[in-house]
């Protein structure tokens, strides 16, 4: 049997610390739903001591969550301790996280002390904690630039006061994978109590390498991580969660596993990017928009044969419906028959000879293939106007009224009106849209993005509509992001017809 690697999830403490990130209650009880759906083992929930709403957090996500180990920050201070137990009382399974810097760095111009006084009170906040939670983790902040033989020792007194688990942050994300791999190594057998606690990692992202470390430290024997959804933390942020557990899922030569529902993580990651007003960068691996997009015309012919000749994970794996292949100028004849065939043309050889020069010729003008260029490609007639237009929209919301929204659409040119209430405004203006349409759709995807920061910012929306099986994508921006919703809703229900 495998190894298990315990996923400690700390976006609501680590990533949570970003500015612009910040969460109110309710939405950091939605997050940690979302986790304990997806399988991790401990959701680090804040660090109570740091406000009144960050206790009052800890407070509510121990009631609401029931599987994993709800954990909470300190010091090695006694106040921040004693103020965390308070904030776990109402946790099923509890654990309280403390510790210090172990650095020369942080000893000398940080804490300003000794490394004998830094020992004893690492040992000391681990004893302190003890009385009120069996479970202790004590990090050794800056364990990265530390020095390993003082570092054993830290660990050893920590393990020695009741610590189960052994936190080694590399703090600044300073480590080569090779250093922070032998660091681990160093520790397994050099402490000689170690056996009495998990060794975990908890690696920064400044120069890039927070996922390999974190690899290199369950290679060498670490059995907990600390990770954050879409590598969200402090700076260039943690170790992302998704990299290690498809690396662990991919890798079976490693021996160890995961509990992780790996096809959750995509509307994980989503629900994490909205709530936080993150955008995932295009390209960040497993959950990015291009990670199972295809541009290059060889890449879609191999996927198109085989998915696997270009593909390493399933999409459907992570809960992405299907890779994609992007229509550009590098695209090669397979990938427009493939998109000619999902639009429902079926072409001769000489046929598709014909579209695919007028397709080159389009794709060197014009970055983004749409369907409907690739439609007026194969022969049919452009209609000039989209078939479904919004017309007016007037919502009636605010505290203690029922939201009711008024929509006037165009369908191929003839304007029809519907009324409706909802538990939103959004809610209201879409079930107003629905009555218009004879089709069942499913919202898949709702994405708000501000551009700027600022209150008079134009909100961009992104919707994924499924109908029949296959996905629609809608976009719009507005300064009224109920507007800009109902538009993107528009822009994917007219794709449909
Ligand atoms: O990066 C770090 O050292 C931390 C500790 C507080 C665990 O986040
Ligand atoms: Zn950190």
């Amino acid at each position: 049997m495998d190894d298990k690697v315990i996923i400690f999830d700390t976006t609501l403490r680590d990533g949570e610390q970003v500015p612009g990130c910040q969460l109110n209650t309710i939405e950091k009880i939605q997050v940690a739903q979302a986790l304990e759906a997806l399988g991790v083992d401990v959701i680090e929930a804040g660090f109570p001591i740091s406000s009144p709403g960050d206790f009052n957090s800890v407070v509510e996500i121990s009631k609401a969550i029931s599987n994993p180990i709800i954990c909470a920050l300190t010091r090695a201070v006694k106040k921040d301790i004693e103020v965390a137990a308070e904030a776990l009382q109402y946790a099923k399974r509890k654990r309280i996280h403390t510790g210090i810097g172990t650095s020369p760095m942080h000893i000398q111009f940080k804490i300003k002390t000794t490394p004998e006084e830094i020992i004893k009170r690492a040992a000391d906040a681990v004893k302190y904690a003890k009385k009120f939670v069996d479970d202790v983790e004590f990090y050794a902040e800056d364990a990265g630039r530390s020095e390993n033989e003082y570092l054993a020792r830290v660990i050893e007194a920590v393990i020695k006061a009741g610590a189960t688990v052994v936190n080694i942050p590399d703090t600044t994300g300073y480590c080569l994978p090779e250093e922070y791999g032998s660091k681990i190594k160093y520790l397994l057998n050099n402490v000689p109590n170690i056996d009495k606690a998990i060794i975990s990692t908890h690696c920064h992202n400044d120069l890039g390498m927070a996922t390999a470390n974190t690899m290199m430290g369950i290679i060498n024997g670490a059995r907990q991580v600390e990770v954050t959804i879409n590598g969200i933390g402090e700076r260039a942020g943690n170790t992302s969660l998704e990299e290690i557990v498809m690396i662990i899922k991919s890798h079976h030569d490693l021996k160890v596993r995961t509990d992780i529902n790996t096809k959750l993580i995509y509307s994980t990651s989503r629900l994490v990017s909205t709530l936080m007003n993150m955008p995932v960068q295009a390209n960040k691996a497993i959950v990015g928009r291009n990670a199972f997009a295809h541009s290059s015309g060889i890449h879609q012919d191999g996927v198109l044969k085989k998915r696997e000749n270009y593909e390493i994970i399933d999409p459907v794996e992570v809960g992405i419906k299907e890779s994609s292949i992007i229509l550009t100028a590098r695209s090669g004849r397979a990938a427009l028959n493939h998109r000619l065939e999902l639009l429902g043309f079926k072409m001769g050889k000489e046929e598709l000879d014909e579209i695919y020069h007028r397709f080159l010729q389009m794709a060197d003008k014009k970055k983004d293939i749409k369907d409907e260029d690739i439609r007026i490609l194969a022969g049919v007639v452009f209609q000039g106007e989209k078939s479904m237009k919004l017309d007016m929209l007037q919502v009636t919301c605010g505290k203690s009224l029922m939201p009711v929204a008024t929509v006037g659409l165009k369908i191929n040119g003839e304007l029809h009106y519907a009324t409706a209430t909802g538990n939103g405004p959004i809610d209201a203006s879409f079930t107003a849209v629905r009555q218009l349409i004879s089709k069942t759709v499913h919202l898949e995807e709702f994405l708000i993005q501000a551009i700027t920061k600022g209150s008079d910012d134009l909100g961009k929306v992104h919707i994924q509509v499924e109908y029949d099986g296959k996905l629609f994508y809608g976009f719009s921006a507005n300064t009224d992001i109920i507007t800009a919703s109902v538009e993107a809703f528009i822009d994917a229900l007219a794709k449909i017809q």
